[in-house]
C-alpha cells in the first residue's frame, strides 16, 4: 500500500476514536445533568415530606406564640389586660393570613377552638361566651357545658378587679374542656375568623365594663366594651356568621336609672340613667334595636338584678364587705336622703344562669344572611332577670356578720347623687310568662353559698369568731362599694 493511503487511514482512525471520545464526553454530561436533576428534585420531596411531618407532629411549636387559654394558665399570669398590644398582635398575626388554616399553627388553633364549641349530644347548642372568665360567664359556661352543649369563650382578662380570680375561673373551665381565648370583643378580625370558622348557633355575650362609680374614673373603658365592643359584637354575628347565631346579652337593672315606679318593669321608663355605666347598657339595647332591625339578628336583651354568689366579682358590695369584716376594716353603707337604707334586689347566680339558658333556648332564629338580605322580622326582646324581693344592704351585711362570726365596723354615710340609685325591684312576669323563670334562692341561703366558697378560696380561717386572712386577700386594699352593676 503507497505511505500516502497508509498515513490517510491512520489520520481517518484517529479522527474516528476523536468523535468516539468526543460522543462518550457529551452523553456523560447528559447523564451528569440528568441525574442532578433528580437528585434537586429529590432533595425538594424529601424536605417538603420533612415539613408536613413536623406540622403534622409538632403543632404546638409552629404555634407557640399564640396564647390558647385551654392551656392551663397560672394565677401568677401577667395581670396585663388582653387589650395589650402583646394579645392584639397575637391574634393579628394570627389572623393576617386569609389562609391560616394551611398552616400548622392555623389548624391546631382552629382544631381547639371547634373541639370546645362541639355540641356533645344531638340538638345541643354550640354557644360563644363573650366574658366567659367573668362572674356570670364562667357559670353560665359551666352550666352550658354541663348540659351537653358546645362552648368556646373569650375575655380579656382585663385588670378591672384581681385578673386571677379570672384565671382561676378559667382554669376551671378548662378542667371542663372549655377554651376561653385571651381575646378582646373591639378585635373585629378574631371575632370575624371565629363566627366564620365555626357554626355558633348562638352568643352569650356577656362581656362588659362593670361596675358604677368606676364609670367617674374610667369613661373610655365603658365606652370601649360596652358600646365599640357590643358593635362590633353585632357586626360580627350579623355579617360575618352563616347562618347567624341568636344573640343573648346582659343588659342591666341600672337602665332603670331615676325611675320611682316599683317594681321596674320592662314597661317603664330608661331613658333617664344615673351613671355612665347604665347610660352604656341603655345606648347597648337602642343599638340591639337596629341590628334587629337592618340585619335580622335574634336578640334578647336580659337586665341582671345585682347578680351575686360564690366565684363573685371582689368589686361588689356584698363581696367587699365580707373581705373588709373578716380584716376587721371599716365598711361604708348608704342611707338614702329621706333616711331610708339602701335596698336591692339581690339575685342568686344560680337563678340568673337559669334564666340565661333559658333565654337561649327560646331564643328564636336569626333571619339575616350574609349578603344582607334578611327573610323577616326576627325576634328581639329584653327581660327583667331579678328576684323580686329588696332587701335593705344593712341585712345583707348582718347576714354576712352572722356567717363570718365577726361584727362590721359600719359607718353610715347619704348617697352620693353619682351613680348608684335608692332601691331596686325586678318585675320578671315576663321571663317567667315566656321561659318559665322563677329565682327561688333567699339571701341568707345564696350568701351561705357565698361565704362557703369565699372562706375556702381565700382560706379564711372562721374558728371562734378569729377571723385570719391567711391567703389572698389579706394584703389587698379596700375596695369601694359597688351594690348595683
Ligand atoms: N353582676 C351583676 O350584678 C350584673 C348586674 C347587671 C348587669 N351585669 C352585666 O352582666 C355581664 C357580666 O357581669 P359580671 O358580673 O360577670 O362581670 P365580670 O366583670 O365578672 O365579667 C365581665 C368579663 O368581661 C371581660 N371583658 C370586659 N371587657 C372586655 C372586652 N372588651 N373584651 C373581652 N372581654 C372583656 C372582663 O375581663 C370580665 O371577665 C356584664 O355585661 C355586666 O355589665 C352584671
Amino acid at each position: 500500500m503507497p505511505a500516502g493511503v497508509v498515513d490517510a487511514a491512520a489520520k481517518g482512525v484517529k479522527l474516528e476514536r476523536h468523535a468516539l471520545l468526543l460522543r462518550r464526553a457529551a452523553g456523560a454530561k447528559q447523564l451528569v445533568s440528568a441525574s442532578s436533576h433528580l437528585l434537586f428534585r429529590a432533595t425538594v420531596l424529601a424536605t417538603l415530606g420533612l415539613v408536613v411531618l413536623f406540622a403534622v407532629h409538632y403543632p404546638s411549636l409552629l404555634s407557640h406564640s399564640f396564647s390558647l387559654s385551654a392551656l392551663p394558665a397560672s394565677g401568677s399570669r401577667s395581670s396585663s389586660s388582653s387589650s395589650s398590644p402583646r394579645s392584639r398582635h397575637s391574634h393579628r398575626s394570627l389572623l393576617g393570613s386569609g389562609t391560616s388554616s394551611s398552616y400548622g399553627w392555623g389548624a391546631a388553633w382552629e382544631r381547639e377552638v371547634r373541639r370546645s364549641a362541639k355540641p356533645r349530644r344531638d340538638g345541643a347548642l354550640s354557644v360563644l361566651v363573650t366574658g366567659a372568665a367573668g362572674f356570670v360567664g364562667a357559670h353560665c359556661s359551666l352550666a352550658l357545658r354541663a348540659r351537653g352543649d358546645g362552648v368556646l369563650g373569650l375575655d380579656n382578662f382585663n385588670a378591672y378587679y384581681d385578673p386571677s380570680l379570672k384565671r382561676a375561673r378559667q382554669r376551671l373551665l378548662a378542667s371542663r374542656g372549655v377554651v376561653v381565648l385571651d381575646a378582646d370583643i373591639n378585635d373585629a378580625a378574631l371575632l370575624e375568623r371565629l363566627l366564620s370558622a365555626v357554626p355558633f348557633t348562638h352568643v352569650l355575650h356577656l362581656a362588659a365594663q362593670a361596675g358604677v362609680r368606676h364609670a367617674m374614673r374610667a369613661p373610655q373603658a365603658y365606652v370601649a366594651s360596652n358600646v365599640a365592643g357590643l358593635v362590633a359584637l353585632f357586626e360580627a354575628a350579623a355579617r360575618h356568621a352563616d347562618p347567624q347565631p341568636a344573640v343573648v346579652w346582659a343588659s342591666s337593672s341600672s337602665v332603670y336609672g331615676l325611675n320611682t315606679e316599683a317594681p321596674f318593669s320592662e314597661d317603664h321608663r330608661t331613658d333617664r340613667p344615673a351613671s355612665l355605666y347604665a347610660a352604656t347598657k341603655k345606648a347597648g339595647e337602642a343599638i340591639a334595636h337596629a341590628y334587629n332591625h337592618i340585619y335580622g339578628l335574634s336578640i334578647t336583651g336580659l337586665r341582671f338584678f345585682t347578680v351575686y354568689g360564690p366565684w363573685g366579682r371582689p368589686d361588689m358590695a356584698y363581696f367587699s364587705f365580707a373581705r373588709s369584716i373578716v380584716a376587721g376594716e371599716p365598711i361604708t353603707l348608704f342611707r338614702t336622703a329621706d333616711g331610708a337604707d339602701a335596698r336591692r334586689d339581690f339575685t342568686y347566680i344560680d337563678d340568673i344562669v337559669r334564666g340565661c339558658l333559658s333565654a337561649l333556648d327560646t331564643a328564636g332564629k336569626s333571619t339575616g344572611s350574609k349578603s344582607g338580605k334578611k327573610r323577616g322580622p326576627a325576634p328581639l326582646r329584653v327581660y327583667n332577670l331579678g328576684n323580686t324581693s329588696p332587701v335593705p344592704v344593712t341585712r345583707m351585711v348582718a347576714i354576712l356578720e352572722k356567717l363570718l362570726g365577726k361584727k362590721a365596723h359600719k359607718r353610715v354615710v347619704t348617697m352620693p347623687t353619682n351613680g348608684d340609685v335608692p332601691f331596686t325591684h325586678a318585675n320578671v312576669s315576663h321571663a317567667a310568662r315566656d321561659f318559665g323563670y322563677r329565682p327561688a334562692t333567699s339571701l341568707e341561703v345564696g350568701l351561705r353559698h357565698f361565704v362557703d366558697w369565699f372562706v375556702q378560696y381565700y382560706k379564711v380561717d372562721v374558728r371562734g369568731g378569729g377571723n385570719v386572712l391567711a391567703g389572698k386577700t389579706a394584703k389587698r386594699k379596700s375596695m369601694p362599694m359597688s351594690a348595683a352593676s
